[in-house]
């Protein structure tokens, strides 16, 4: 694998948020970022040296986007695995590669191959027709969560069966086929739901050389299925912090990974941790650390993808990041002004209910 050096350029696939906080941090150590993305005026493209606007599928725009960069990486995981395979025919370099992608974009591939480590996840069952859908809440019981295998996000793509649900639609069938119909009745994946006591993520980063960082768990909140508030360090207790990190480091070596992957669990009153999902990008909940440690999830993901040493992921303060999502970014001015807090803004134009429109991370002392 190639190192870069200053001024060689990144390309990210992909112009949301993340990619303008990697283009940041890109920029920042003397790197150029360029965004590839078929929206205009995305977030990411505000804040890059350069800027292509094409579709996944665009050939040529993919093979000039290749012959333009010095290594590819991608900030969501939902990209086609046909541009990637562009991308490389092209002579491309893509990190993480396509086996991370492979793993984390279809739910079922991605239980199955934790399970191969010895990590456990929830109990699931493939669900391809409302047969298996039956077939599987019979075996795992309820309540029980159905999910699409790819493109879920945000807690989009699911829809839970609980004892409650069943009652409203009169009838057991009634409610398997309006969970099914949910789903668009697309391929998808029964799980049992899990009584967590706590939601917690980790950050970690492997470099070229095999190295890997890792940042402390975070513990995180949702609401309506998205992201409300991450907070550093998570209320576990040092077991539960040492199982997570040994599944990270085991996930990070099975895939030969290189960059910043987001592992989300579910911890256990009794301490157990169960692998929710894994985003092969710098994730959400890891925004906290662009305040609160010397090396941000975006610097870090940079300097793996560029070849570069990885910088030290410690945490010089305690933090709370809160989402700002819709309406809730009318509070910019108050939460600039809030003391310790740090203000994101995304640049995106409008606030529909649901996007996420910038985050405030308060620092709550020192770590
Ligand atoms: N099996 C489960 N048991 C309990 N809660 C769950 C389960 N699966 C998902 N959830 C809840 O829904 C949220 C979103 O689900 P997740 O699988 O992480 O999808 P997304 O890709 O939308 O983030 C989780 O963070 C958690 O709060
Ligand atoms: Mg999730």
């Amino acid at each position: 694998m190639r190192s870069l050096t200053p001024n060689d350029t990144i390309g990210v696939l992909g112009g949301g948020q993340l990619g303008r906080m990697l283009a940041m941090s890109a920029t920042q150590l003397g790197l150029k970022a360029h965004i590839y993305c078929p929206d205009d005026d995305c977030p990411a493209s505000q804040a890059a040296a350069a800027f292509t606007k094409a579709a996944y599928t665009d050939e040529k725009a993919l093979q000039a986007f290749a012959a333009a960069v010095d290594v590819v990486t991608y900030e969501f995981e939902n990209v086609p695995v046909e541009a990637v395979a562009v991308l490389q025919d092209s002579g491309a370099e893509v990190r993480p590669g396509a086996v991370a992608l492979e793993k984390a974009q279809d739910r079922l591939v991605e239980k199955e191959f934790v399970r191969a480590l010895g990590v456990a996840t929830a109990d699931f069952h493939a669900v391809d027709g409302l047969d298996d859908l039956e077939a599987g809440l019979a075996r795992i019981g309820r309540p029980a969560i159905l999910k699409t295998r790819r493109l879920g996000y945000d807690g989009k793509g699911q829809t839970r069966l609980t004892d409650k649900d069943i009652d409203l639609h009169a009838s057991f069938e009634k409610a398997v086929a309006f969970a099914w119909d949910e789903v668009g009745a697309a391929p998808s994946i029964l799980e049992g739901f899990v009584p967590f006591e706590r939601e917690v993520s980790i950050i970690g980063a492997r470099g070229h050389d095999g190295e890997i960082k890792l940042y402390d768990p975070i513990e995180n909140v949702h609401a309506g299925g998205i992201l409300k508030t991450s907070t550093a360090p998570a209320a576990i207790t040092p077991e539960a912090s040492d199982r997570i990190k040994d599944a990270a480091v085991k996930i990070l070596t099975a895939l030969d990974y290189v960059g910043v992957i987001g592992v989300e669990f579910f911890v256990l009153t009794d301490g157990d941790i169960i692998v929710n999902e894994m985003a092969p990008r710098v994730h959400n909940s890891g925004h906290l650390t662009a305040d609160a440690c010397a090396v941000s999830q975006f610097e870090q993901h940079i300097r793996a993808v560029a070849g570069w040493p990885l910088g030290d992921p410690a945490r010089h303060s305690d933090a709370q990041m809160e989402n700002l999502i819709g309406e809730d970014v009318d509070r910019w001015r108050d939460a600039a002004a809030a003391p310790g807090a740090c203000l994101h803004l995304y640049g995106k134009r409008e606030a529909r209910a649901g996007r996420k429109m910038g985050h405030v991370t308060k620092l709550t002392g020192p770590a």
